[in-house]
């Protein structure tokens, strides 16, 4: 399938602009998730033969491939995702405020590379709109995979009442999430990354987590899961300062890694500003998967995400201690179907990369 998309449709969708291409296909699997049986059709034709769940953190994943945040950031095609092999999805960054992100052009890609940068700026509908399309949407259709949603802050928001800004995100979208992902990584919201030194993480997380709690208590149920999203840009320094506030409070686990802000050779030369994600981007990843889950003797729930586009990839950064893996620049690359492939060679019987 990945062969017949590489050939015959990425050539024609390279012709256009990153972001109209995007769009088109967000079209597109906003319309196939509305064809409930041929979605019912797709998924039961691209189950990974030797899948077993994963449980994490209390949450049952059919597979170990999911879809990154910033592909549905609307919340528009998440129920076409079972029928392309994906074992959960996250949608979002979603913001308190509705907002229109940066100027265009804001997506690159950069082929010669397997590379993207972008810096799209959190461009969303806002919570509130995202939250009734999420009621609209749930009432009617059983979910099939683990939905997560990852909040960040608005760009208009001052960092001084970014908690408030993040609270008020989780109260209006918490109850659709089976997961809950914190975005303090982004390079394209200005100041976002402070976010991650230790003090203001730990208010802003304190925060949600109280919340989070509160709201659970009220309603007898358990908290929902709550991870943090990291970039690839800290020192060990700053990720164990990380690891010390995600212990005190109990966090459920890490997304490891955000794009990155670095640019080392032969990537110097590209001029363009932003969030580099894809190939370049994975050895980095999988080391900061790796260094957090040997300081965390493996117990820490990590979904490992940068530059994975084949069984290969997928493989090294489990190896490395992703629990799940998610994709995003892969599949612009490699086509709808990645995530089946990626699903089958991952199960256990399978274990293709080996
Ligand atoms: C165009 C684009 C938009 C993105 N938007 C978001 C976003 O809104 N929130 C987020 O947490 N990550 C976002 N990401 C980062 C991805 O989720 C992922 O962490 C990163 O791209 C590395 O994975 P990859 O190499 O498989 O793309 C975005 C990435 C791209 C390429």
């Amino acid at each position: 399938m990945g062969f017949y998309y590489e050939k015959l449709i990425r050539p024609i969708l390279f012709r256009q602009d990153p972001e109209k291409a995007h769009d088109l296909g967000v079209l597109t699997l906003d319309y196939l998730g509305r064809l409930g049986g041929l979605c019912r059709l797709m998924e039961w034709y691209n189950r990974p033969s030797y899948a077993e769940p994963i449980e994490l953190f209390g949450v049952t994943f059919p597979n170990a491939v999911g879809l990154a945040a910033g592909m549905d950031k609307n919340a528009r095609f998440w129920r076409a995702a079972p029928a392309l092999g994906f074992g959960h999805v996250e949608i979002g960054t979603v913001t308190r405020h509705r907002q229109p992100g940066n100027d265009r052009p804001r997506v690159f890609r950069y082929p010669e590379h397997n590379a993207i940068i972008n810096r799209m700026g959190f461009n969303n509908d806002g919570a509130e709109i995202i939250a009734k399309r999420l009621k609209k949407d749930s009432a009617h259709k059983k979910r099939r995979i683990p939905l997560g949603i990852n909040i960040g802050k608005s760009k208009v928001t001052p960092l001084e009442q970014a908690v408030e800004d993040y609270l008020f995100s989780f109260n209006t979208l918490v109850e659709y999430a089976d997961y809950i992902t914190v975005n303090v990584s982004s390079p394209n919201t200005p100041d976002l990354r402070k976010l991650q030194d230790k003090a203001h993480l730990e208010q802003l997380l304190g925060e949600l987590c109280r919340a989070n709690r509160n709201r659970a208590r009220k309603l007898g149920e358990k908290p929902k899961p709550m991870l943090l999203k990291i970039a690839p840009d800290l020192s060990w320094r700053q990720i164990d300062e990380i690891l010390s506030v995600v212990y005190d409070l109990q966090l459920d686990g890490l997304i490891a890694t955000n794009t990155t802000i670095q640019r080392g050779a032969p990537l110097n030369s590209l001029e363009q500003s932003g969030g580099l994600s894809g190939e370049p981007l994975h050895r980095r990843s999988c080391d900061v998967i790796n260094y957090i889950s040997r300081s965390t003797a493996g117990k820490l729930p990590l979904i490992g995400v940068g530059g994975v586009f084949d069984p290969e990839s997928a493989g090294r950064m489990v190896d490395n201690g992703a629990h799940l893996v998610q994709i995003y620049t892969g599949m612009v690359y490699r086509g709808p179907f990645l995530a089946r492939e990626l699903a089958h060679a991952l199960a256990p019987k399978q274990r293709v990369w080996l």
